[in-house]
């Protein structure tokens, strides 16, 4: 006969095996990840893009979709990849429990574990965007694309997430000042409270590019690009700021502190620099993006925190991979690969692209010494003849 106690022992480890299992996903190992989107007709094929990533030493990837060409070519390569549902399927993920089992029984099941999916991303963007029908459907699409992995027993090897944009914040300046939109909150509390439950972090598209765009005039550039600069003080944290990265991730914290999800980590799902714009985008030129994106590398792989969460090391994916020539918008939306259509880089920070790139001053000066040595043996063999 089952005592009362083992009942109830039973009961307990039923309530907390599922959520303690979760605990351990872990979406993103590294510190330094890119987004590789593909909205484009002329980039390198997926094969190509493992052996670009390779060569870059880049483990942390994601794209916006569940391509199975990329999913396929990713297989066996030792590359993470977090996959995504776009947001005009998640209405129909959240109506039907079905529906998200059939999603992931065709995009994750056949591919895993061969190819290293380690997240699925619900949506993109969805809370920061003007579409409140999407903001109705989000948490239930969520929770069944989250049973769906659950029930296939995958919930505990691949973090289900949703990434969000800076619109979804009423402030962000100073740091400590970071607060959700009032509008937003009957939408993203429920939403943290179930990330909180299958400890997924909060993942933030920031952008010191965007932020600089809409003020040149009065935010000084060099604390955009992590270069020296006087960098601002929170009186409120009595902490100081030389980079607006840092702030923009700090401000985030402050918002899921308000409303009572301190604890959450804080992800930078995008982040980058345009290398080209149009003439209203101020800052978006090669030297900037080169300079942001050096910088940015360096600090992620220092693996230090903020001043407001220095023990926990800040970790982002790279917005983008390359240039894709068939995004629609300003001119900066189709620029800011690390490395262009071709696979050669867009400018140096330090990787190696498929193909030389005909910038490369290395190249160039071995090209102009072979020309002198040319020259100087020639006048040698005339002088001596
Ligand atoms: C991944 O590679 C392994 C070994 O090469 C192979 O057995 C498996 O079928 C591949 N998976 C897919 C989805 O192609």
């Amino acid at each position: 006969m089952m005592s009362f106690f083992s009942f109830l022992f039973s009961f307990i480890l039923l309530l907390s095996l599922p959520f303690s299992d979760v605990f351990m996903v872990e979406a993103f190992t590294g510190t330094y990840g890119v987004n590789y989107g593909r909205i484009a007709d002329n980039i390198p094929k997926p094969e190509s893009v493992v052996t670009l990533l390779k060569a870059a030493k880049i483990k942390n990837t994601r794209i916006y979709d569940a391509d199975h060409d990329v999913l396929s070519a990713f297989n066996r390569s030792g590359i993470e990849i977090i996959i995504s549902i776009p947001n005009e399927h998640l209405r129909e993920m959240s109506i039907s429990q079905d529906s998200a089992i059939d999603w992931v029984k065709q995009n994750v099941e056949p591919f895993y574990p061969g190819t290293q999916i380690t997240g699925v991303a619900v949506g993109n963007e969805v809370l920061g965007g003007g579409d409140m029908e999407l903001w109705e459907v989000l948490v239930p699409a969520v929770r069944n694309v989250y049973f769906a992995l659950d029930s296939l027993r995958l919930a505990n090897k691949i973090e289900v997430s949703s990434p969000h944009s800076e619109g979804v914040f009423a402030s962000t300046f100073p740091p400590s000042a970071g607060a959700f939109k009032e509008s937003l909150l009957p939408y993203m509390r429920p939403l943290l409270q179930f990330f909180a439950q299958i400890g997924t972090p909060f993942y933030i598209n920031a952008y010191p590019f965007l932020a600089y765009m809409s003020d040149p005039a009065h935010i000084d550039i060099n604390y955009a690009l992590f270069q020296k600069n006087p960098g601002i003080y929170d009186a409120k944290t009595k902490l100081h700021y030389d980079n607006m990265f840092d702030a923009q991730v700090d401000a985030a914290y402050a918002a899921l502190e308000k409303v009572g999800f301190g604890r959450m980590e804080v992800i930078v799902s995008e982040t980058g620099w345009a290398s080209k714009g149009d003439q209203s985008e101020a800052g978006a030129n090669p030297k900037n993006a080169r300079t942001y994106n050096r910088n940015l590398r360096k600090r992620l792989l220092k693996r230090k925190g903020t001043p407001y969460r220095p023990r926990t090391p800040v970790k982002a994916y790279i917005f983008a991979l390359f240039n894709e020539n068939l995004k629609p918008g300003p001119t900066s939306e189709r620029n800011f690969g690390l490395f262009k259509a071709d696979g050669s880089i867009s400018y140096n920070i330090g990787f190696t692209g498929l193909v030389p790139s005909s910038a490369s001053s290395f190249l160039g000066s071995i090209k102009v010494l072979q020309l002198w040595v040319g020259i100087i043996s020639a006048a040698l063999v005339l002088i001596m003849i």
